[in-house]
């Protein structure tokens, strides 16, 4: 199968409308990572995306709807506190849990009694959204637990001859994925970090938790117990206090022939005054929305990774060093 990357436009809606319709699978543009959609109706469709993706079968999908999707199609008591976080957060990187209608097929909930639902803010996925009406079943367009893709060349060197479209909207200006909120109790629990912080969330529901499973406990969100965002190369994480460790980690390698390099933000790096860097960028906007794509060269160019965590560890850092810890398989 030859995989197209199109602009987003009338011609190329028409044709991801086309490919949907008839129960396959289109990547597309978010503002937090590209996706793969299909039709949330159709089980077989859905099912093909875990197929293509080799993602386990325990693991649910995100519904996608454009802004005006009427929910009550799909979801019950939602809590006012949720619709509160609504007026204030969406279309934008929140994705909501609520009790599921059983509307979409089964497939995307893996059959929990449960259904996030997320409608994002970039213009080319609420085009998409607004030109099906239909609920798009979307995971990240990447092969599961590879880093998550950020631009449609990243999608491309993932799915390249397993999808027919790549939908271009450019590179994502947010990087990583949406915060995943349980609405389904008294009050907002984040089950996966992301931009849409915890203090955020706190200031207009008044309160906020974040899950962290017990050892043993069924966990909520399934996707939190794999491996994720790892890149094809080695990796070690430092936290920021050891980042002069880091830099010896670096010459104690490249003496012994490794090619390695370290990947930190630009402050760090000019303190290290380091040249064989990933640097993730200034602002903390920058980190998120770079983070993946310097994994992704990083695998390109590098034998071995030596990630620098950030200094500050809550907003939206928290929800990038859930990530680095994942992409790192570290437990720092
Ligand atoms: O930003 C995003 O959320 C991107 C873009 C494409 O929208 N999508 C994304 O999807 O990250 P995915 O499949 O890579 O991650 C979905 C996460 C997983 O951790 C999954 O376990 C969780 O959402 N999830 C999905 N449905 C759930 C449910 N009913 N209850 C709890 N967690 C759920
Ligand atoms: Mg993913």
């Amino acid at each position: 199968m030859q995989t197209q990357i199109l602009p987003v436009d009338g011609q190329s809606l028409e044709l991801a409308k086309k490919i949907i319709t008839n129960g396959g699978a289109v990547a597309f543009p978010t503002e937090t990572v590209y996706g793969l959609g299909a039709n949330a109706f159709n089980t077989a469709a859905v099912e093909n995306v875990f197929k293509i993706k080799g993602r386990p079968n325990d693991n649910p999908l995100i519904v996608h709807v454009h802004k005006d999707y009427d929910l009550s199609k799909l979801v019950y008591d939602v809590p006012e506190y949720a619709q509160k976080l609504a007026n204030a957060y969406l279309p934008g990187p929140l994705t909501m849990v609520y009790k599921s209608l059983g509307a979409v097929s089964s497939a995307v909930s893996c059959g929990l009694e449960t259904l996030a639902v997320r409608i994002p803010s970039h213009t080319g996925a609420q085009n998409l959204l607004r030109y099906l009406d239909l609920p798009v079943a979307a995971p990240s367009a990447n092969i599961s637990k590879h880093v998550s893709p950020t631009t449609a060349r990243h999608v491309y060197e993932d799915l390249k001859c397993k999808i027919e479209l790549v939908l271009d909207g450019g590179s994502c200006a947010g990087g990583i994925e949406s915060t995943v909120l349980d609405c389904t109790g008294d009050k907002p629990v984040i089950l996966r970090s992301g931009l849409i912080t915890q203090e955020m969330i706190t200031a207009v529901a008044g309160e906020c938790g974040v899950y962290v499973p017990k050892d043993g406990e069924r966990v909520r969100s399934p996707g939190m117990k794999y491996k994720h965002y790892a890149p094809a190369c080695r990796t070690e994480l430092f936290a920021y206090c050891f980042k002069e460790d880091a830099l010896e980690e670096l010459k104690r390698q490249t003496a012994a022939g490794v090619n390695a390099f370290i990947m930190c933000d630009s402050a760090t790096a000019r303190l290290l005054n380091v040249d064989k860097v990933l640097d993730l960028g200034e602002t903390e906007n920058d980190i998120a929305a770079n983070l993946y794509a310097k994994l992704r060269e990083g695998e390109q160019v590098a034998e071995l990774i030596i990630a620098i965590a950030p200094e500050k560890q809550d907003g939206v850092m928290s929800g990038v060093m859930n990530r680095l810890k994942k992409a790192c398989g570290s437990k720092l």
